[in-house]
């Protein structure tokens, strides 16, 4: 009976430690995407940006690391279904009352939903972009910059971002990325077993910081463009 119970608990602890390490990874990848995007900001008709794409196009390491990263979404996604079912099953084993309601906030207990609006939210992000300049070069038409030419991938966005309903879904999908951070982001932490009375209130605040600024700065880029600010 006991190694029946060890088993289940290191088997599901093995499994948030996954969805932890993933977790990190792909707020790390955030970052980064969040940083190279925001130089739209500077108003210079995409030229850094541009660059800067260009770069993350090309460079080997780049590449390399994008094939991590797309084992990575798969890798979340999988451990996440199999959580959720775990979890299906534990709770219809009635020997606890466990009132959810009174016990955690309505995003933690939402993860799923939210993850999956994100998903959606990818697949059309993706056939917008990623896809179209990896496999099809149809939809970037090229630019001229300091005499060289690149993908003009300012000019997509420009052209992705004046469909109004393509605003929307950009808005609302960052609006549940936010609510899908709130939880995910110390939840990582606490899954890798990084809890301490002092560090933890730290991370928190770290979290919810990161939680609505990341998703702000990505949703104000559709809506900038959109409404005209940047050109
Ligand atoms: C307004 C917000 C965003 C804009 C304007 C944007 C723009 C782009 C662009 C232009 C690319 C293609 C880069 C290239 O192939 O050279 C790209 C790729 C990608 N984006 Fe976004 N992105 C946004 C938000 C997000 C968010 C929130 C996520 C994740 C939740 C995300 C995930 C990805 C992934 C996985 C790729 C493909 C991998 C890569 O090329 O690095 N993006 N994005």
């Amino acid at each position: 009976m006991t190694t029946f119970l060890s088993g289940i608990f290191t088997r599901s602890v093995g499994k948030k430690i996954a969805m932890g390490i993933t977790g990190l990874f792909l707020i790390s990848f955030l970052i980064v995407h969040c940083a190279i995007n925001a130089t739209i900001f500077v108003n210079d008709g995409g030229k850094v940006f541009n660059e800067a794409a260009h770069f993350m196009g090309t460079n080997i390491f780049i590449r390399i690391m994008e094939i991590v990263l797309f084992a990575g979404i798969i890798w979340h996604i999988v451990q996440a279904l199999i959580l959720t079912l775990d979890s299906r099953k534990a709770n219809s084993v009635k020997y606890a009352k466990f009132d959810g309601k009174a016990n955690s906030k309505w995003y933690s207990r939402w993860m799923g939903l939210l993850g999956t609006l994100i998903l959606m939210f990818l697949v059309v992000h993706l056939l917008d972009f990623w896809a179209q300049a990896r496999f099809t070069g149809l939809g970037i038409p090229p630019v001229m910059i300091d005499g060289k030419e690149y993908e003009n991938m300012y000019g997509k966005m420009l052209e992705v971002f004046s469909v109004g309903w393509v605003v929307v879904v950009y808005i609302l999908g960052m609006i549940s990325l936010a609510y899908h951070l709130m939880h995910g982001f110390q939840s990582a932490f606490q899954s890798l077993g990084l809890n301490h009375k002092k560090y933890t209130p730290v991370i928190k605040l770290t979290g919810t910081l990161f939680s609505i600024f990341i998703p702000l700065i990505f949703a104000l880029m559709p809506i900038a463009i959109y409404f005209g600010f940047l050109k």
